[in-house]
């Protein structure tokens, strides 16, 4: 029915691999080393989640990397560089770091921002300005609109996108990420999770992630450390080695009662047959429109721009309101990718309170809908596949009931029916 494929896989590495030996830090006034002898071996191209209860050693450890924080004992190795001795002003050129809210130039604009590092490096402006342009398309803002913006006219997730090009400007072989997508709300945290990958796919550069968040390290990490006190390993291995066999009590608690529904962060989107959707153009006369939709048995449509972007999702009724196709841009769409999770899928919708999600490719462009009933049932499949005996359908029909039962009949997009988005909020 899904595969469990990571998405990250067979992008062109231009990555290092990174090697920590022994590696403690002690710090000063501490009674015990923050880290301890912790021994890590990262492949070149891999996407390494570290997660962990708070103050396990996951900041440190990265901050050790690019030596923000110096080891008390131990080495750490970029590709065959041993960095412990390198130049430490040097060494943070050479490795991208992204935390938390963007940690941008207040008083820069965008480009200046982006250009930090090379125009450090001695770069001509020709050169900086060519990588600027390249660096913001890549990671989905427009250079024309956004190059001369300052950050504070940005939401949270536009400047958490300009960190991760600022980061990436002078083509480190290694990125190192501190709960990057933490302070953001949750479709935002969505679509920048959707674009790393799908930058990771183009770039191909190793990149370490701390999270908090298990869902999270599932689904960005090709590999996944799990810390306890200390920087100790309690377990490291891909998503799915992890969720099958947990290596002992304390990661099964780690990873909880959930345990079972994180398995729907193993499937993605791209995993499951989208329906087709109609579609109309902003200006269309609304007739057409209606008998398009007729003919399609839909009662509503989704509105998009040339580039097939989806701009709103009216209902046939809305659209025979006026006489041709509104302009309106609906800010709260529920969307998501084809790298997205069921489980990102099931956020955005309840978020959006939408009974599906539009999908769109890396260029915005719509390509289908995923309904609710469908995530419930491949859900219900994937709790009867895993435990049969303690959860059934039984339950599951009765709390479909509750809901009024998403599967009988045509599910309208307001289907969840609070009247559709209506809450603001940062937007990527
Ligand atoms: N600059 C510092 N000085 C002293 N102790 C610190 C410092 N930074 C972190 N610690 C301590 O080191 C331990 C690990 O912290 P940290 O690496 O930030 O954990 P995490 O990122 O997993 O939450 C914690 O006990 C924390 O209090
Ligand atoms: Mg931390």
């Amino acid at each position: 029915m899904t595969t469990t494929e990571h998405p990250n896989a067979g992008p062109d590495i231009t990555g290092a691999s990174i090697r920590l030996e022994q590696v403690r830090k002690q710090y000063k006034g501490q009674g015990e080393p923050a880290v301890a002898d912790l021994d890590l071996d990262i492949a070149a191209g891999e996407i390494v989640a570290f997660v962990g209860p708070s103050g396990c050693g996951k900041t440190t450890t990265l901050k050790m990397i690019n030596r923000l924080v110096e080891p008390t004992n131990g080495r750490i190795y970029i590709g065959d560089r041993d960095v412990t001795h390198e130049n430490p002003d040097e060494l943070r050129q050479s490795i991208g770091y992204v935390i938390q809210s963007g940690g941008l130039f207040p008083h820069w604009t965008v480009e200046r921002n982006v250009g930090a590092i090379p125009r450090v490096l001695g770069w001509n402006k020709a050169k900086i300005a060519e990588r600027t342009t390249d660096l913001l398309r890549l990671v989905g803002l427009d250079p024309d609109e956004f190059g001369k913006r300052l950050p504070k006219d940005m939401s949270g997730g536009q400047q958490q996108r300009v960190g991760v090009a600022r980061a990436l400007a002078a083509d480190p072989p290694v990125l190192l990420m501190d709960e990057p997508f933490s302070a953001v709300d949750p479709i935002t945290r969505v679509r920048l999770q959707d674009s790393l990958i799908d930058i990771q796919k183009k770039v191909g550069k190793t990149i370490v992630i701390v999270t908090h968040d298990f869902e999270e390290a599932t689904k960005l990490g090709d590999r996944v450390v799990i810390f306890s006190r200390g920087g100790h390993i309690e377990q490291y291995g891909t998503p799915a080695e992890i969720l099958a066999n947990p290596a002992n009590d304390f990661v099964r608690e780690f990873i909880g009662s959930g345990a079972t529904l994180a398995q729907l962060s193993l499937t993605r989107v791209k995993d499951v047959e989208l329906e087709q959707v109609t579609t109309a153009l902003v200006d269309e006369p609304s007739d057409r429109v209606i008998d398009r939709a007729r003919a399609a048995k839909t009662s509503w449509v989704v509105v998009v721009d040339d580039k097939k972007q989806p701009r709103a999702w009216p209902s046939v009724d809305e659209i025979a309101t006026a006489p041709t196709v509104s302009s309106y841009i609906d800010a709260r769409l529920p969307l998501v990718a084809p790298s997205s999770t069921l489980q990102d899928a099931l956020d955005v919708m309840l978020a959006a309170s939408q009974g599906g999600a539009l999908v769109t490719d890396r260029t915005g462009g719509l390509i289908g809908w995923l309904r609710i009933s469908r995530v419930i049932d491949i859900i219900r499949t994937q709790l009867d596949e895993a435990q049969p005996d303690e959860v059934g359908y039984a339950e599951f029909a009765e709390a479909e009931a509750d809901n009024g039962g998403p599967n009988t009949g045509e599910l309208n997009p307001d289907g969840l029916g609070t009247g559709g988005p209506d809450t603001g909020g940062d937007r990527s």
